[in-house]
């Protein structure tokens, strides 16, 4: 299968492209900065998700990893609305399987930079519109909400030892997820998976559901 990836070159769209060429599909790549990998089924196009982007023709599964995790009002366009303009671009056309986005577990409880809760809780909002549109190609479109993912993104807490453990502490399991564990779940959700859709999927090691039952 054609499986076209934003945000290719670092973290979580990084491991999908692996995932992805490991299997035998062909990749192409979208990011802003060049491509971290050489492969004879890879393709790379240096673009911004919130410009034109590049024709790229049958295209069987679009996975959305572009994102940025700022305080400011950018992060709206490049997570919602760049997410928007790479799913609008390639997946409404008969050759479509499966779109899967990436968002967040703080689309669903709230809990980080405002303007980023709101991005991705954009998201999973706007993979519901998609769903209900890709239905009549037999496509589905579901989102990932991954809660920490040991990304260079999370260098600000990950490198500080007081500040990772008291994040850490935060969730139930005690551990973050990997970028290959994120892309092992995109793979489920865009090849294995016929029947799933619209739904949002939430991967952050019981972090949400952490709570402690208080009884006499
Ligand atoms: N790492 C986490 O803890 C975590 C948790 C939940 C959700 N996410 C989401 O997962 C996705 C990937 O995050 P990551 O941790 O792998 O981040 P990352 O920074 O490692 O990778 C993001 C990639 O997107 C690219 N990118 C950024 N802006 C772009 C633009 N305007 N146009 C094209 N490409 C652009 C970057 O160059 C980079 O290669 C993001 O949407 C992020 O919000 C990450």
């Amino acid at each position: 299968m054609k499986v076209l990836v934003s945000g290719a070159s670092n973290g979580i769209g990084l491991a999908v492209c692996k995932k992805f060429l490991d299997l035998g599909h062909e990749v192409v790549g979208i990011d802003i900065a060049p491509a971290s990998l050489a492969h004879a089924n890879y393709t790379h196009f240096i673009a911004d998700v919130r410009d034109a982007l590049p024709d790229v023709d049958n295209v069987n599964i679009v996975v959305t990893a572009a994102g940025v995790q700022l305080p400011d009002s950018e992060t709206i366009n490049v997570n919602l609305k760049g997410t928007i303009n790479v799913v609008e671009k390639y997946a409404f056309q008969s050759g479509i399987k499966s779109v899967v986005t990436i968002a967040s577990s703080s689309g669903r409880n709230g809990a980080e930079f405002p303007m980023y809760s709101a991005s991705k809780g954009g998201v999973i909002a706007y993979t519901k519109n998609v769903a209900l549109r890709l239905a009549k190609y037999g496509a589905t479109a579901n989102s990932v909400s991954p809660g920490g993912v040991k990304t260079s993104v999370n260098a600000p807490v990950m490198d500080d030892p007081k500040l990772w453990q008291a994040v850490l502490d935060e969730s139930l399991l005690g551990k973050w997820a990997e970028p290959e564990e994120i892309a092992d779940f995109v793979y489920f959700l865009s090849v294995v998976n016929k029947s799933m859709t619209g739904e949002d999927l939430l991967i952050d090691n019981g972090e949400i559901l952490k709570s402690n039952f208080i009884w006499k």
